[in-house]
């Protein structure tokens, strides 16, 4: 069987910074804005008035400063709270594939490919802005590739599904050099006026190259060792937002149609599962976890990061072993796990073992274990 190895990495990072300063700002001034409008009601008691968010809270509840978006002002306006993007005509390149297609040819480049090495793109993202034709569809003839490509959507994991997809497709020869994308526009299904929630994410778009280590030629080749994916049902995360909504007669506009979570549930069941799923992969290949040199792992929350390397190696999180990237771009989806990895890898020597690991809604989780050559 051919040997599969991750040979580039690429990022789309958005234009726009939102701070917590920015961001809590905004949402009070919309919470004064909306309390002012139900005031009767809420006098009536019949509705709750909405508490003011703050800066302190975010930082200390997630480890998140600011996140990335691409666009800002309609986030940021009290009397809309959401991105403001202009609908695109069909024969446009759409808004998802537009940065995939970016992150893939950044991530070609870095492996020394071109798009006519390609022989599939998955497309693995926690939301498709349409039903079809696929997103990667789009992004194969937008850089130019041939062969075959799909979407896939595993919610915070699909970018660990997805290369495990490209690893397989490598290795049983059905392809030679395959891109997996993440183009994650977590502003347009995140509820910014939530105060549970208004903080948590960012977007950006990764793309990996996945191919047989028998003709990558990139300086930086990383074999993977093993992928290892699970799923467990729960409601704990959940987005109603689908097709058969219009048939329900339901309110586009309603909470239920965008991201919701039980963080404090999802906090304690995800921790041990996670730290449980990485430890017994890593059995499987008869390795130890305190024999990996980084763990690349997903990008929600700074405490839950830590709990996961002190069950695992008795650590904290952070700097060298664990890096974050929450603080700056916040979390990303499915891209959080990737875009670690994208940025913290160059200081690692030929030899040197790490753990992708990206953990949510589903449950899901998927580990790859990599080792630099
Ligand atoms: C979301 C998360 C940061 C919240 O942190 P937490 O410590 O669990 O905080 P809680 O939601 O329990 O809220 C604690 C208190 O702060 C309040 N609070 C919530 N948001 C607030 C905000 N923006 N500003 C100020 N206070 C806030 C709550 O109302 C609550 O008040 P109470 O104690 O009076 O009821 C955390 O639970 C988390 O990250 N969970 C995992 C998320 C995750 O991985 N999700 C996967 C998504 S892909």
């Amino acid at each position: 069987m051919p040997q599969a190895v991750i040979s580039g990495t690429g990022l789309y990072q958005p234009p726009h910074v939102i701070t917590n300063a920015e961001l809590v700002a905004a949402f009070n001034a919309h919470a004064e804005r909306q309390n002012a409008i139900d005031a009767d009601a809420i006098a009536r008691g019949e509705k709750a008035a909405l508490t003011a968010s703050s800066v302190e809270f975010i930082e200390k509840a997630s480890g998140i400063k600011q996140r990335y978006v691409i666009e800002k002002d309609g986030v940021l306006d009290p009397a809309r709270m959401r991105p403001k993007f202009a609908q695109r005509p069909d024969d446009q390149l759409s808004l998802m594939a537009e940065i995939g297609a970016d992150a893939c040819r950044k991530a070609l480049a870095a492996a020394g490919r071109t798009a006519a090495d390609v022989d599939a793109i998955f497309c693995a993202a926690s939301n498709m802005q349409r039903a079809y034709p696929a997103i990667a569809v789009e992004i194969q003839q937008a850089i130019g590739a041939g062969g075959y490509g799909f979407d896939m959507n595993v919610a915070c994991s699909s970018a660990t599904f997805g290369i495990e997809q490209a690893v397989n497709a490598v290795r049983s020869g059905s392809a030679k050099c395959v891109l997996v994308v993440n183009p994650e526009i977590t502003s347009a299904h995140l509820e910014w006026k939530d105060r549970d929630c208004h903080f948590i994410f960012g977007d950006v778009c990764t793309a990996t190259v996945v191919e047989s280590a028998d003709t990558a030629t990139a300086a930086d080749q990383w074999e993977v060792l093993g992928t290892r994916l699970v799923t467990q049902f729960s409601n704990a995360i959940r987005n109603n937002f689908g097709f058969i909504n219009r048939s329900e007669d339901a309110d586009p506009l309603a909470r239920d149609k965008t991201f919701r979570q039980e963080g404090r549930k999802v906090f304690k069941e995800v921790v041990p599962m996670a730290a449980a799923h990485i430890e017994a992969h890593l059995a499987g290949l008869k390795l130890e976890p305190t024999q990996m040199r980084r763990f690349w792992l997903h990008q929600a929350n700074l405490g839950m990061n830590q709990l996961i390397l002190k069950k695992l190696v008795g650590a904290e999180a952070g700097g060298d072993l664990a890096p974050l990237v929450l603080d700056t771009y916040a979390n990303t989806s499915s891209a959080g796990s990737v875009l670690a990895f994208h940025e913290y890898r160059a200081d690692l020597k030929p030899g040197d073992l790490g753990v992708v690991c990206s953990f949510g809604a589903g449950y899901s989780i998927g580990s790859v274990v990599v080792r630099k050559k």
